[in-house]
């Protein structure tokens, strides 16, 4: 597998973004969705969910190896305006994707029938009647704020939004992990992207100033105080443009290469390794996929350390341990690229105390914990240097620690 960037289509909300995107925009707020809505159905909705996007602080490529992660919502959601119909009927629409909209039947949906955007919300929709939920159909309006194919979980927030609103449109009252595993399935087998679980249930379970401590074997999570303004420290989150995209091949191939070394090792999931039988466990496994295990292993230790620190109000010391993820991707994992990689250095070279990927690799967002008075000069550093080496200039977005799912109006 390759480390180098991807200028693919993105896998989001908008669709069809190819190449170098453009950044997030600001909140328009739920009273424009409504608003928008009334407009293309000619009534106001039954109410307005959102959902948000997510970065994640440390724990990559863990999810899938029944692993531990740390990831925290952002300020970016996907808000979702609904009102329920009588006729089984799901009509979409949404304000990034314009044009006519779709309208399909949800007796009749299947998985990989609806194409682009639309197959997230259908999918929710197909994954809730699988489960034996009585949903019908919806009028649906979507307006997301996440950009797409960054990395930063479009696609769930999406989903989760999606599945909130019908939670509510036909009140389900589902837990948040059932509502997040619900929306995995949609992208999963629905809308055919590999995911793990992570980004469903940062965007349903995470809560404001605090990331989420996830076991992804049991889902038991636990929000872990996280508010770097309180240390006189910032989080940024640098979009680098380059386009990230998980129905590609490469995250398959990678997730197929944990289970085969779980199943040389005689483990259920590489989650079952612990740190200190890493070395000799090494010394049984092919070269190619030696290094995958050793980030893995390793990456579930840096979520441990993390959690530990930060429940010890330490934020400064978490630094070195997302530097440390980062090197772990680069080296082992080999999921950076070369502008990931420059906005990494030239953010810790312009005094951030720690810088990672986020994400799925191959491009998308890297996350700098920054001394709130760098902020500014980590960020020009970084434009400065992406200037130079040919790339357009990185997309800067808050990383404040943010509310999952919820109903907005
Ligand atoms: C993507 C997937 C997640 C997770 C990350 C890597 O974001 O959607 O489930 O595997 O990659 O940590």
């Amino acid at each position: 597998m390759t480390a180098a960037p991807r200028h693919g289509v993105s896998k989001g909300p908008v669709g069809g973004a190819v190449g170098r995107r453009e950044g997030g925009r600001t909140d328009g707020g739920a009273a424009a969705v409504v608003g928008a809505f009334a407009d293309r159905y000619g009534e106001r909705p039954d109410g307005v969910w959102a959902a948000p996007g997510r970065v994640n602080l440390i724990g990559e490529h863990t999810d899938y190896n029944d692993g531990f992660c740390l990831p925290m919502a952002l300020p970016v959601a996907a808000r979702v305006a609904a009102r329920r119909r009588p006729d089984g009927l799901l009509r979409l629409h949404s304000a990034q994707a314009g044009g006519a909209g779709t309208e399909l039947g949800t007796a009749a949906l299947a998985p990989g029938t609806v194409p682009g955007w639309a197959r997230y919300p259908a999918g929710v929709v197909w994954a809730l009647k699988e489960a034996g939920h009585r949903v019908g159909g919806a009028d649906v309006y979507v307006d997301s704020t996440v950009p797409t194919g960054a990395g930063l979980s479009s696609s769930a927030a999406l989903s989760c939004a999606v599945a909130a609103a019908y939670d509510g449109l036909y009140g389900l009252d589902l837990p948040g992990p059932e509502t997040a595993r619900l929306a995995q399935r949609a992208e999963h087998v629905f809308a055919g992207v590999p995911c793990g679980i992570m980004d469903q249930m940062a965007s349903v379970c995470a809560t404001p100033g605090a990331a989420l401590h996830l076991d992804t074997r049991t889902l038991v999570h636990r929000p872990v105080p996280f508010d770097p303004t309180v240390h006189g420290l910032g989080l940024l989150v640098l979009d680098t443009r380059v386009a990230h995209d998980l129905a590609d091949g490469a995250y398959a191939a990678l997730r197929a290469g944990c289970e085969r070394a779980a199943a040389l090792l005689g483990l259920p999931a590489l989650r079952d390794l612990p740190a200190a039988g890493l070395p000799a466990a090494l010394t049984r496994l092919p070269p190619e996929l030696a290094p995958l295990v050793r980030h893995v292993v390793t990456e579930n230790a840096r979520v441990a350390e993390a959690v530990a620190l930060l429940d010890a109000g330490d934020v400064p010391a978490l630094g070195p341990v997302l530097t440390a993820g980062h090197a772990s991707l680069r080296d082992d994992y080999r999921v950076s690229c070369a502008e990931t990689d420059l906005a990494v250095d030239t953010a810790l070279a312009a005094g951030a105390l720690g810088a990672r990927m986020t994400g799925g690799g191959f491009g998308g967002c890297v996350i700098a914990l920054v001394p709130a008075d760098r902020s500014t000069a980590v960020t020009a550093a970084v434009t400065t240097a992406f200037r130079a080496a040919g790339h357009a200039p990185p997309a800067v977005l808050p990383g404040d620690p943010s509310a999952g799912a919820r109903r907005v109006w």
